[in-house]
Formats: structure tokens, C-alpha cells, sequence
């Protein structure tokens, strides 16, 4: 049994998503997706029309918006002014816009002190949380109990984020989705607010050449080992 945060970050297209749910299943503890988050408040920005290159105006719809993330890892649930966008959010427009929004300071700040509350709330709940995204170790929970960067080659990357689009029946192709797991994550990595790095307690994990078990039984021995 899990007691506290362990902390999951990386570049898309990991694995990470995966494991973290399979992670927090096993150890009984709760799941928060956080990507989920700067991608539902990403689709209220594309709703609302706004221009995605004034902070001022992503900012305002961010505060208008009322979103729910669920913890259960068996069903990661996300709502958005009250109706599940569990779907839209993985579609291709937000995935192109989530990078600039996610860039804004405001809408980092709303965001991460709404997964302080959310943890907390876990934590008295469940005793234990694993948090996946960008910044948890670094800026979210810095005293998580463990932080783990996941990372793998792009060309892995990019392969396993085509199976998942074939998987759910969206249509990609490997070169397109490279592409956009490097824009991404450069995106992601030179932005000025809250980049994406390994903070400096991290273990560092490489998947490239794990599968899904591999990763869990690796995250499962450094639970072990630091949780
Ligand atoms: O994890 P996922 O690919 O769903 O995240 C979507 C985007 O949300 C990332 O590319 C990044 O721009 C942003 N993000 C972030 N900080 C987090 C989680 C996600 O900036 N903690």
C-alpha cells in the first residue's frame, strides 16, 4: 500500500499514462492525469473561440471554467462545465492547442493549485496518490515521497502513441506523430513558465525498450525501495 505522492513526469507518448493508472490500481491508492486537466481547459478555450495567443483572454475562459478530474484510476473521469469530455480532449485539435495554453502562467497557476486541493483530498481519502504530468515533481508536490522521469527514444515515443491512436480508432500516421511528439515536447521543454525537466531528486527511468509490465514492475521496486 501506497502512503503519500509518487510523483510521474515526462515527454509524451511514454507509457506513462498506462502505468501511472496500472500503478495506483495495484498500490490501491488514487490517480490524477493532469494533462487531462490542461487539455480539458484547452478544449474550453477552442469552444469559446479565443485567440490562443492572448494569455489574457486563455486566462479568463480558464477561470470561467468549471472542471472536474476524477482520481479513480479505473476510470479516469474528466467534466468540463458538468459534461464528460473524456473523449474530445484526445482528439487532434486540443492535442495541437494544449502546448500554447498550457504555456500561460495564469492557467498553470488555477491548475496547480487546483491538483494541491485534489491531492490533499486524496491523501486524507485514500492514504495515497500517484500524479502524472510535466511539473509534479518539480513544481506541484516537490516533497513527493518519490518522482520518477520517464522517459524513451522519440522514435518509441512516437510509435506507441500511433498504436493508441489506431487503438481507439483515431487515424495517424508514424511520421505525423513524431512530429508532433517533438513539437510537443519542445514545446513543453523551452517554455519559460514551469518547463519540463527532471527535478533534481528524480530517478531517471528509460523505457525504450521496456514493455508495460517491464515499467510497472520497475515503478512497483522503486515504490519498494523510496515509498
Ligand atoms: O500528458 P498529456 O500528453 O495528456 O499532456 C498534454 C499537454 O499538457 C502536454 O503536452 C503539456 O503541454 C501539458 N501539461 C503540462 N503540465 C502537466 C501536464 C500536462 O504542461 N503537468
Amino acid at each position: 500500500e501506497l502512503r503519500g505522492v509518487v510523483a510521474l513526469d515526462g515527454p509524451s507518448g511514454t507509457g506513462k499514462s498506462s502505468v501511472a493508472r496500472r500503478l495506483a490500481s495495484t498500490l490501491g491508492a488514487r490517480y490524477l492525469d493532469t494533462g487531462a486537466m490542461y487539455r480539458a481547459i484547452t478544449l474550453a478555450v477552442l469552444r469559446a473561440g479565443v485567440d490562443l495567443a492572448d494569455p489574457a483572454e486563455v486566462t479568463r475562459v480558464a477561470r470561467a471554467a468549471t472542471l472536474v478530474q476524477g482520481t479513480d484510476p479505473e476510470r479516469s473521469t474528466t467534466h468540463l462545465d458538468g459534461a464528460d469530455v473524456g473523449v474530445e480532449i484526445r482528439g487532434p485539435e486540443v492535442t495541437l492547442a494544449v502546448s500554447p495554453v498550457s504555456a500561460v502562467a495564469e492557467v498553470r497557476a488555477l491548475l496547480v493549485a487546483e491538483q494541491r486541493r485534489v491531492i490533499a483530498t486524496a491523501l486524507d481519502d485514500a492514504g495515497g496518490i500517484v500524479v502524472e504530468g510535466r511539473d509534479i515533481g518539480t513544481v506541484v508536490a516537490p516533497d513527493a515521497a518519490l518522482k520518477v522521469y520517464v522517459t524513451a527514444d522519440a522514435e518509441a515515443r512516437a510509435a506507441r502513441r500511433a498504436k493508441q491512436d489506431a487503438a481507439s480508432g483515431r487515424a495517424s500516421t508514424l511520421d505525423a506523430t513524431l512530429a508532433d511528439v517533438q513539437r510537443r515536447d519542445a514545446y513543453d521543454s523551452t517554455r519559460a513558465v514551469s518547463p519540463l525537466r527532471a527535478a533534481d531528486d528524480a530517478v531517471v527511468l528509460d523505457t525504450t525498450s521496456l514493455d508495460l509490465a517491464g515499467v510497472l514492475a520497475a515503478l512497483l521496486a522503486l515504490v519498494d525501495e523510496h515509498g
